[in-house]
């Protein structure tokens, strides 16, 4: 029996799968965590992947790297880091996404040339942003990767930095017009021309080797590969609540949105996948959890205890600053409190407002895709609370399926190791065990207040 190697490099851990490459069926796991923060010393990932994984590796006829999209790893002539990575959901850098924009030619040029309107957690603006306050800095960076080729490069005995179409579509300097990097753009965002990894030429080359003699696969970003873990189909769209919130839709035709709300990202089979992201998902949960003192099973008890619309209150989750709406300076706002409002209400707002956030979301991505999703599957540590998976489909008026839970980014990266592994024009067929419908009846009015407030906030 091969076994292959699946790892997650995430913003909050490192998680490895060690899986069957024939069947899909995982036989072991590691697990280490990252440091918190916007702005990590990219080195602590390579600490966790050997925690995480070091036991798995030898045993691993292949390898493939999911990770965080977008994070800037700036590294010197040497190949030595110029300075902490600058993370997806670091927003220092929304003025320069605007400028970048404009001399781009305008949200249509943009979207012609990258597939979506550049914001601030695209790695360009963060170029730019460096060639501005820090111009020493950037001066000293001769390369630029994105977290997982740097994790990738780390585990390959190869030396050299590759990467795959679908993470590099995350960069604002990959042409999913022509299918390969815009050196101009590289040039353009940071002052000069940087030396970029090689793309892989296909979805399952094979791109190195490690210090065993294990295959190593391209690897790609981590919703990417979380579409390949759950084996998603065209108008299949994964809902992910994790520290973001994703809704994806993987699509034959290559997307295009002007707006700015939905990413035409490349996928890691050659199609692409539309996304629309959200910046505060799991953390809206957290914060409930805080401001009530309770943990997820209580949050989730209190909201299931309230009423559909939480007794008038409405949350904008928009905590962080907020990418879906493009809110990079906001935050949240709670409205409707009445002195009857109730514990139980302030947890359910909670939950309705991470649900109508990513409701936005998903209606965002059908509308670009041109179709209605299929099926919309919930998936991420958000939804292992009772409250989420029950109230979705009061949210989102039509049912959800929630696989199994499991780490679909690390499982998607093992299938595409066992792809490269295998040779074959296909990725391997892994049942990935039956979902769980859930339905509930339609509450429109939650969606209808929470447009509401936040058309009115549009401008604070
Ligand atoms: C997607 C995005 C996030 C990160 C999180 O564009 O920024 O989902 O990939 O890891």
């Amino acid at each position: 029996m091969a076994l292959v190697l699946g790892v997650d490099s995430s913003t909050q851990s490192t998680k490895a799968l060690l899986v069957d490459a024939d069947t899909g069926r995982v036989v072991a796991t590691g697990r280490a965590p990252h440091p918190a923060g916007t702005e990590v010393d990219p080195r602590a990932w390579l600490t966790a992947v050997d925690d995480a994984a070091g036991d798995l590796l030898p045993r691993a006829a292949a390898v493939a790297v999911g990770g965080q999209q977008h994070g800037m790893v700036a590294l010197d002539q040497h190949g030595s880091v110029v300075r902490d990575a600058l993370l997806w959901n670091d927003t220092r850098s929304a003025a320069q996404a605007q400028t970048l924009v404009a001399e781009m030619g305008g949200p249509e040029a943009c979207v012609a040339e990258i597939g979506y309107v550049l914001v601030a957690s695209m790695t360009s603006t963060k170029l730019r942003w460096m060639a501005e306050q820090e111009p020493e800095n950037a001066a000293r960076t001769a390369s630029v990767l994105l977290p997982h080729d740097y994790v990738s490069r780390h585990l390959c005995r190869d030396g050299a930095a590759f990467t795959d179409r679908g993470d590099a579509s995350g960069t604002g300097y990959y042409s999913t017009r022509t299918e390969a990097w815009n050196e101009s753009l590289v040039e353009l965002a940071i002052g000069h021309p940087l030396a970029l990894p090689e793309v892989a030429p296909s979805p399952h080359a094979v791109m190195g080797h490690t210090a065993e003699g294990a295959v190593f696969a391209p690897g790609t970003g981590d919703n990417m590969a979380a579409a390949l873990g759950l084996s998603l189909e065209p108008g299949d769209v994964s809902v992910s609540i994790g520290t973001s919130g994703v809704a994806a839709m993987v699509s034959d035709v290559r997307p295009a949105d002007p707006s700015g709300t939905v990413t035409g990202f490349a996928d890691a089979t050659g199609r692409f996948l539309p996304m629309a992201t959200t910046m505060n998902a799991a953390r809206v949960l957290d914060f409930g959890c805080r401001m009530l003192g309770v943990n997820y099973d209580g949050l989730s008890d209190l909201a299931l205890a309230s009423r559909p619309g939480a007794g008038g209150v409405v949350l904008l989750p928009y905590l962080d600053g907020e990418r879906t709406p493009n809110r990079p300076g906001a935050t949240g706002v709670f409205s409707g409190l009445t002195s009857e409002t109730t514990r139980a209400d302030i947890a359910r707002a909670c939950v309705e407002g991470l649900l109508a956030s990513l409701a936005d979301a998903v209606g965002a991505v059908e509308q670009v895709a041109g179709r209605d999703a299929q099926r919309i599957l919930l998936i991420g540590g958000g939804a292992m609370s009772e409250a989420v998976r029950l109230l979705a489909p009061t949210v989102f008026g039509r049912p959800v399926v929630v696989p199994l839970a499991g780490e679909y980014v690390a499982l998607g990266a093992a299938r595409q190791a066992a792809w490269a592994l295998s040779g074959a024009d296909e990725p391997p067929v892994w049942a990935i065990g039956d979902p769980t419908e859930i339905d509930a009846p339609h509450a429109p009015h939650i969606m209808e207040t929470y447009r509401l407030l936040k058309s009115r906030t549009a401008d604070w």
